[in-house]
């Protein structure tokens, strides 16, 4: 695939417009799996669909795929339309030149490596390729993903890793300009993960392929995307560089899915050029409005990540090269109640007045525990509108949620409680 073969850039890869899909569960309730989603990506982008379990991103990838039927909507890859309710438009998957990769490998298990990897290239219609060049190109495939020596081995005979591979090297042999990925390494140990993480990546800026990859691993879509998606129950809450939607969560449902997040509920008391001044139970904290803007009055939220705070004993001088938060600065007296090492860097768990918060020191030095004081750059505080903050009508942050994935929407650092 050439760039030139790719388009213009002003044509979008992947344009989904207002796209509703619907179910009937078994006891008649409806669910919403996709509930007006429109967003569309550059050609060569690598996009992550990220959210718990049950939030719709398969079902999304699924339709953009031509393997489920919105109810609503339109879907356009690159410049042709795959889809569009409202002109009766339905493109059978095998002609939307889309290459898919699931979680489940889903490789023929009575086929080799070799014959899985070809399969696509021989069932194709309109794109005969000759013998040699069947073989030519499946080999390539096989040795891009590192599989080279496996193209006589089944599927049974090979370890998960391998046979994922295997699956990306039978998406990547038709030379697609799209391909989609459902939660692929789900089903691999943390390792190899990892490993494939980072050459897909590479894989994926070398062959200059256009990505949308789903997973509700949240390090993943960081790790990946060019952007990410953040998916609450059907809809699209926010769309942004993973940096965006770390620094700069749109809502408290993004804001505490992404990382961690130390939160102060208060009311504002003013607004002055960047400033929003807000009163809270702990005291006034200083923060920048994040996503919509607040005024005097405005019941809001206050939130800053852990390794953006620091902790000193309530009475020492800073320490030689600890800077700290550049003003201007919240300080709170606080309570430390207990410090614990946890490799990158040490955990301090406070009480600011009756809230508990949490601080990542990477050199963990104050070792007692007791009164502190606790500092926050301005720069580093969001303030959410607390009736937006879990954005439309979730009334429970990411990880209460009932069938959300406690265990995965908190990093590997929360407390356990
Ligand atoms: N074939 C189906 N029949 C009924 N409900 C479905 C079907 N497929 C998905 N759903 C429901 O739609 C919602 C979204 O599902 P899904 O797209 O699989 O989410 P995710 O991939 O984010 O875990 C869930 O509530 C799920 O139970
Ligand atoms: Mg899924």
């Amino acid at each position: 695939m050439t760039p030139d073969a790719r388009g213009s850039s002003a044509t979008p890869i992947v344009e989904v417009h207002h796209l509703v899909k619907q179910f009937r569960r078994s006891d008649g309730a409806v669910v919403n799996a996709i509930d007006d989603v429109s967003f569309a990506m550059r050609p060569g982008e690598f996009v992550v669909l990220l959210g718990p379990s049950g939030c719709g991103k398969t079902t999304l990838l699924r339709a953009i795929a031509g393997l489920e039927t919105p109810d609503s909507g339109s879907i356009r890859i690159g410049a042709t339309t795959g889809f569009c309710a409202a002109q009766g438009i339905a493109v059978p998957p095998e002609k939307r030149r889309i290459s898919m990769v699931f979680q489940s490998y889903a490789l023929w298990p009575h086929m080799t490596a070799f014959a899985n990897v070809a399969y696509p290239l021989q069932c194709r219609r309109g794109s005969r390729v000759s013998r040699a060049e069947l073989g030519e190109r499946v080999r390539r495939a096989l040795g891009l993903v590192g599989v080279g020596d496996l193209e006589r081995s089944y599927p049974g005979q090979m370890s998960g890793g391998q046979q994922q591979r295997v699956a990306l090297a039978r998406a990547l042999v038709s030379n697609d300009e799209l391909v989609l990925f459902d939660e692929p390494l789900s089903n691999v140990d943390a390792k190899v993960r990892e490993q494939l993480r980072g050459e897909l990546s590479s894989m994926q800026r070398e062959l200059g392929f256009s990505a949308l990859f789903v997973t509700h691993d949240q390090t993943e879509a960081m790790e990946l995307a060019d952007r990410i998606a953040v998916l609450d129950r059907g809809r699209i809450v926010q769309f942004a560089t993973p940096r965006e939607i770390y620094h700069r969560p749109a809502t408290r449902y993004v804001a505490t899915f992404v990382g961690a997040m130390n939160e102060l509920a208060g009311t504002v008391s003013a607004v002055d050029g960047d400033d929003v001044v807000v009163r809270t139970p702990a005291g006034r904290v200083v923060g920048r409005a994040g996503g919509v803007a607040v005024r005097p009055g405005d019941e809001v939220t206050t939130m800053w990540r852990p390794e953006r705070g620091r902790v000193r004993g309530a009475d020492a001088a800073p320490g030689p090269g600890d800077a700290g938060p550049t003003p201007p600065v919240n300080r709170w007296p606080a309570d430390v109640t207990a410090t614990r090492f946890v490799g990158a860097h040490t955990e301090y768990r406070l009480r600011i007045g009756d809230t508990d918060a949490r601080v990542w020191h990477p050199r963990g030095d104050l070792a007692a525990t007791g009164p502190a004081t606790v500092s926050v750059g301005a720069d580093d505080v969001i303030v959410l509108p607390a009736g937006q903050a879990d954005g439309p009508g979730d009334p429970a942050p990411a990880g209460d949620r009932p069938g959300g994935p406690a265990g995965q929407a908190a990093p590997a650092m929360a407390p356990a409680s």
